[in-house]
């Protein structure tokens, strides 16, 4: 659909119902399951439970309402201005929830005397949230204050709308490796401390999937089908 013709898609839509059911599913598994969450407390899992609702909430859901609200928020305000408003600041506390979430992980790795930085995730994890940073910086620079002039404007928004969703699919990417990889240590022996056919390996996996689909729903939200591209039919 084309934006600002008046209504709100309906892979937006989808992408508003999977964002609010991957939010109850990760605070089900990390308060229901995991024994709930803290920034300090004596059992250190419960340090590290903050991390991955902190990461699902704030890149991934926050970012994906960030990413929509140019078209989801039409209905209440037809002008750009407000919209981009909201479009910077959603991304903005969708940053800082992401910095606490990575902090905790930080905290809880150094209290349990773990090493930091050793894995694929938490390599593509650091990358996500660095590049995370560092787009929101530069757009708020170049669309916001002091603003550059509207022909550069226009020339960088298409790269600023590709870079930003290609950041926000590593988020996806980084978040379904970090459930992987808890879900994995959670089921290593010596201790499997859960079953791999159980209800709590269920609930994990589903949450991966409802996250991957999330993805794809803001994907589809946000492309502009454009049939005069293709020549060679
Ligand atoms: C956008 C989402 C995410 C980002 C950017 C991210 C980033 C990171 C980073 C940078 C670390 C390294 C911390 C250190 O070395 O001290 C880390 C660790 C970890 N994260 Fe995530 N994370 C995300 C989502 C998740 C999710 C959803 C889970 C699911 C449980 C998860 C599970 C873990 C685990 C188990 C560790 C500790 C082991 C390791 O360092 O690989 N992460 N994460
Ligand atoms: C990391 C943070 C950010 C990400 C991931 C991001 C991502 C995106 C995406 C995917 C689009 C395309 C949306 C669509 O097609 O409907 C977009 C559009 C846009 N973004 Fe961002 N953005 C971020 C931060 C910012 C900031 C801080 C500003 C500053 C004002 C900004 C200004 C814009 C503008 C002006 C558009 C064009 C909207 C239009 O005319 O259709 N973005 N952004």
């Amino acid at each position: 659909m084309a934006k600002g013709d008046g209504g709100v898609g309906a892979w937006t839509v989808v992408a508003h119902v999977l964002a609010v059911a991957a939010t109850a599913l990760v605070l089900i598994w990390c308060i229901h399951f995991r024994g709930g969450l803290a920034l300090r407390s004596h059992n250190k899992q419960l340090i590290f439970n903050i991390h991955p609702v902190l990461m699902l909430i704030g890149p991934i859901v926050l970012g994906a309402e960030a990413i929509l609200s140019y078209r989801s928020l039409i209905k209440i305000s037809s002008s750009r201005e407000v919209r981009k408003k909201a479009h910077l600041a959603l991304h903005g506390v969708a940053l800082a929830v992401g910095a606490v979430g990575i902090y905790a992980v930080f905290k809880y790795h150094a209290e349990a005397d773990i090493p930091d930085l050793y894995s694929l995730h938490s390599w593509i994890g650091i990358a996500t949230i660095s590049l995370y940073a560092l787009n929101w910086l530069a757009a708020f620079l170049t669309f916001f204050f002091p603003k550059a002039s509207p022909d550069t404007r226009r020339s960088v928004v298409p790269w600023h709308a590709l870079l930003g969703l290609l950041i926000f699919g590593l988020a996806i990417a980084t978040a379904l490796l970090g459930f992987l990889e808890k879900l994995t240590f959670l089921q290593a022996p010596p201790m499997h401390l859960v079953s791999r056919y159980g209800a709590e390996a269920l609930l994990v996996n589903f949450t991966a999937l409802i996250v991957l689909f999330l993805g794809g729903a803001v994907l589809l939200a946000t492309a502009n089908i454009d049939s005069t591209r293709y020549t060679a039919m």
